[in-house]
């Protein structure tokens, strides 16, 4: 039969019929440990009962209301949200997916400031469609070289609204810019009378090891963008601005309105979610088992000269093998094994969710180290022996 479901996307065969923990679930009731958090979101793990618990409460009280009242439960994960982006005295609006608030947070910077231009890192991905579209048609885009100081000074900051810092993911690659160059960029930014804004839609919520990935980095956010993990799997995002930002949108306000915006069910799976990783102690949890992590892959490559490089911050990790074969190769044998991690061209990642257990990472390790990829000296070095 023809799969139903239009192939925006290369189909998978796999049938997954539930998840649990940090696994989920297929037809044949085959175990796969995610390492990937769905698609990144579920930093605390698959249909969690706290949340669960949450989402079937509010379910019975109120789930949607219409742009015609205001709800307790927005307000109050705007409240948290704001204290722990260290934006308190702020606003917040929530949406649905992280595009919506990426485009959201755009469409502020447009307007406050009246330019049209957008500037963000060359390797980084902002949103499937509107203003962070990659595309041919939107010139409005305008891309910065990775790490690259000089390309600061061939830019017109003067037309800029905005800098979108994506502070790790790097269209799948996790690549950590480096503070000089992120902290020139603010300044010129600044200086001109542009906006800062954080996208935070992958680094939020724990993932680097802190709440938020621009936290890693001298940089004072005036719109923040956040989605997936909020939700850990249910679809909400926001957006955040400073109390300026805020401000200035009183004497220059407009309109913008969606069905679901800042209906009371996402925000109150946004708010358990925040509260749940307060409460477990999350953030120093995730850090110390992203080190555990970081430490383990260290170890393999020492043994592997396959591994050409590891690039860790938190339980947002990446290897970087020599060839894009190798790293096929070892993502298929992980998924007959039971894991599933992200690939792409070379680089393998892992983002697992925030409460993984050690055991996991261990035999995620020991079976990259059995292996064999095939070249000269891909078996471990005590293998060979
Ligand atoms: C950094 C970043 N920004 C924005 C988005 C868009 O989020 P969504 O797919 O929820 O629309 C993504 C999605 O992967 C992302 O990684």
């Amino acid at each position: 039969m023809k799969n139903p479901i239009i192939p925006f996307y290369k189909q998978a065969d796999r049938l997954i019929v539930r998840s649990e923990n940090c696994s989920v679930y297929d037809a044949d009731n085959k175990e796969y440990i995610d390492f990937e958090s769905g698609d990144w979101s579920s930093n605390l793990g698959h249909s969690n009962p706290k949340i669960n618990e949450r989402i079937m409460q509010q379910i019975d009280k109120l789930i949607h209301d219409g742009l015609r009242f205001r709800n307790n439960e927005s307000e109050q994960l705007s409240l948290k949200l704001l204290e722990k982006l260290g934006l308190t005295g702020g606003q917040c609006a929530f949406i649905n997916s992280g595009s919506e608030a990426v485009n959201l947070g755009i469409t502020i910077a447009k307007n406050l400031t009246d330019r049209k231009k957008v500037l963000k890192m060359d390797c980084s991905y902002l949103s499937a469609f509107g203003h962070g579209q990659i595309s041919e048609r939107n010139t409005d885009l305008i891309n910065i070289p990775f790490n690259n100081l000089d390309a600061i000074t061939k830019l017109d900051f003067q037309e800029i609204s905005a800098f979108v810092f994506e502070p790790g993911n790097s269209s799948s690659l996790i690549k950590y810019p480096n503070s000089n160059f992120i902290n020139a960029v603010a300044a010129e930014i600044k200086k001109h009378g542009g906006l800062l804004m954080a996208n935070e839609v992958t680094t939020g919520f724990g993932r680097t090891g802190k709440w938020f990935g621009f936290q890693h980095y001298d940089y004072q956010p005036d719109i923040v963008s956040v989605g997936k993990a909020l939700g850990n799997g249910y679809p909400i995002s926001g957006v955040a601005i400073s109390q300026e930002i805020s401000e200035l949108f009183q004497k220059m306000p407009f309109r913008y309105a969606q069905s679901h915006q800042n209906d009371a069910l996402g925000c109150a799976v946004g708010l358990e979610v925040i509260k749940t990783i307060e409460n477990l102690d999350l953030i120093n949890k995730g850090f110390e088992k992203g080190e555990y992590f970081k430490q383990s892959l260290i170890e393999l490559q020492s043994k592997h000269s396959d591994i050409l490089e590891i690039r860790a911050r938190g339980l947002m990790i990446a290897i970087e093998l020599k060839t894009s074969g190798i790293a096929d190769l070892i993502y298929n044998q992980l998924i007959e094994n039971g894991f599933l991690v992200g690939i792409k061209e070379r680089t393998l990642r892992f983002m697992p969710p925030l409460i993984i257990e050690k055991k996991d990472i261990d035999n995620l390790i020991k079976t990259i180290d059995k292996i064999k990829t095939g070249t000269h000296n891909v078996y471990s070095k005590q293998a060979i022996q």
